[in-house]
């Protein structure tokens, strides 16, 4: 964990930071739960308060992903690119790749935007959910390009999945 969530003050300051947010912490999908099991945090202030929050965080225990979030009334204020540039700075030292995933309805351009000038690119779609991956070295690159298979195998696979398939298919029957 980020050795700025070892100190309660922070922890404390950033649960305010997420009760104080409203239509970006829907459209963010992410809490302070999340913040806290996550690898990796950076925090962007102005006036001394919290402005927003990037992280980084293991999706199905597996796959490093991001997370972003700037209060509403910091955004268009170069916020989202100062936490992204620090994000991209921390991730390309600690990882091969890093993935998220988003929304092409509309309501993420800022947010799709941002991610494809620091590096991502899509790499599954799925209706309006979009997953994109951006890579830092070679095997990075290649871990990208297999992502679609590896998704397709673990959606395919999921018990979850299978479960569904047996009872739909026994309500058939
Ligand atoms: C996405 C988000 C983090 C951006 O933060 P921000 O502080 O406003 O970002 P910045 O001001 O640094 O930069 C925004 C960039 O997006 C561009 N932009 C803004 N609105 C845009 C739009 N509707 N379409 C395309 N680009 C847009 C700006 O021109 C700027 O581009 P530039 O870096 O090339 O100059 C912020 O809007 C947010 O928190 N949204 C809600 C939560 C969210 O969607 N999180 C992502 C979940 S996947």
């Amino acid at each position: 964990m980020n050795k700025i969530l070892l100190e309660q003050k922070n922890i404390e300051e950033l649960k305010d930071f997420f009760s104080s947010l409203n239509e970006e912490k829907k459209l963010a999908q992410f809490d302070i739960d999340l913040v806290l099991k996550s690898e990796f945090v950076a925090i962007e202030r102005v006036d001394n308060k919290i402005a927003g929050v990037v992280g980084l965080w293991r999706t199905s225990k597996l796959f490093p992903a991001l997370f972003l979030v700037v209060k509403e009334s910091y955004q268009g204020k170069d916020i989202g690119n100062k936490l992204m540039r620090r994000e991209m700075e921390y991730a390309s030292v600690h990882y091969n790749f890093i993935i998220l995933k988003t929304f092409d309805n509309g309501k993420y351009a800022a947010a799709i935007h941002l991610y494809k000038k620091y590096g991502f690119s899509v790499f599954l779609k799925k209706r309006t959910r979009i997953w994109m991956c951006a890579s830092f070295n070679i095997r990075g690159k290649l871990i990208c390009w297999f992502l679609p298979f590896i998704f397709y195998i673990k959606d395919s696979f999921s018990p979850k999945k299978i479960i569904r398939k047996i009872l739909g298919k026994k309500n058939n029957q």
